[in-house]
């Protein structure tokens, strides 16, 4: 199975999703074997889920907290995101962890909420260039893995999105990708995660670099953030990815 998520992080007005979701639709063929999803602002969750959900588009809020409900101003809840149309939500999404500092420990009480209310969590992992630059890539990857440890299996995808990759344009090489996606592999089977949980790749994805990422072993698809803005090169990801 491939799957293909935009995340739109904090763009987009309801006039633009609008326009966004007609032209996608116009483009968009479904096919067995390829998830496609799209993770809008909360603001456009209702709306969207109502556009492309019946076209079996999954959406995905873009974070979650782990209490159903309660004095926590400024957040949405897992039923929340139900609530509105969702079927998945992404967690530990980089920009989450750095500007908001999502902790390991909260991830794996919130991917155990989203268990509860039926959401499939995607969980992004990934080095910064600094930790790179150090060697730590995979010690990184395999502690911000461990929290599996506590969560126990489930359904789940995982996103391997280099932080240094992320909206600058420069894209993980080749072996990096498939080092990095074959070590996230061997650790998801050491917790216990089932042999088919989709790893997808992250950071900087264009139609013109998919191709070349799809072609490694382990890359079940993309989380695609800048290009996905773009209902064409959307469509154009997800074709390639059939
Ligand atoms: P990008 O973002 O495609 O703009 O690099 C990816 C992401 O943050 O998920």
């Amino acid at each position: 199975m491939h799957c293909v998520v935009a995340n739109w992080k904090m763009n987009l007005t309801s006039d633009e999703a609008r326009i966004f979701c007609e032209e996608f639709l116009g483009r968009f063929v479904p096919e067995a074997g390829i998830e496609a999803g799209i993770a809008p602002p909360f603001t456009l969750l209702r709306q969207v889920s109502d556009l492309v959900g019946t076209k079996g588009v999954r959406v995905f809020g873009q974070n979650g907290h782990a209490e159903a409900k309660g004095a926590f101003t400024g957040e949405v809840s897992m039923p929340q995101l139900k609530d509105a149309g969702c079927s998945g939500v992404l967690l530990g999404h980089s920009e989450r962890r750095q500007f908001f500092g999502e902790t390991d420990a909260a991830l794996a009480k919130k991917i155990m909420a989203a268990w509860q209310w039926d959401l499939l969590p995607l969980l992004c992992i990934g080095e910064s260039l600094e930790q790179r630059d150090a060697g730590q890539t995979l010690a990184v990857l395999g502690q911000q893995l461990s929290i599996l440890a506590e969560t126990g299996p489930g359904p789940l995808w995982v996103a391997y999105e280099p932080v240094w990759a992320i909206g600058t344009g420069r894209r993980a090489e080749a072996p990096q990708v498939r080092e990095a996606h074959a070590f996230i592999r061997a650790e998801m089977l050491r917790h216990g995660a089932d042999t088919d949980v989709p790893i997808l790749y992250g950071g900087s994805v264009t139609p013109e670099s998919f191709p070349e990422l799809l072609a490694i072993p382990e890359v079940a698809g993309g989380l695609v953030g800048g290009a996905s803005l773009d209902p064409l090169k959307f469509a154009e990801l997800i074709k390639q990815a059939g």
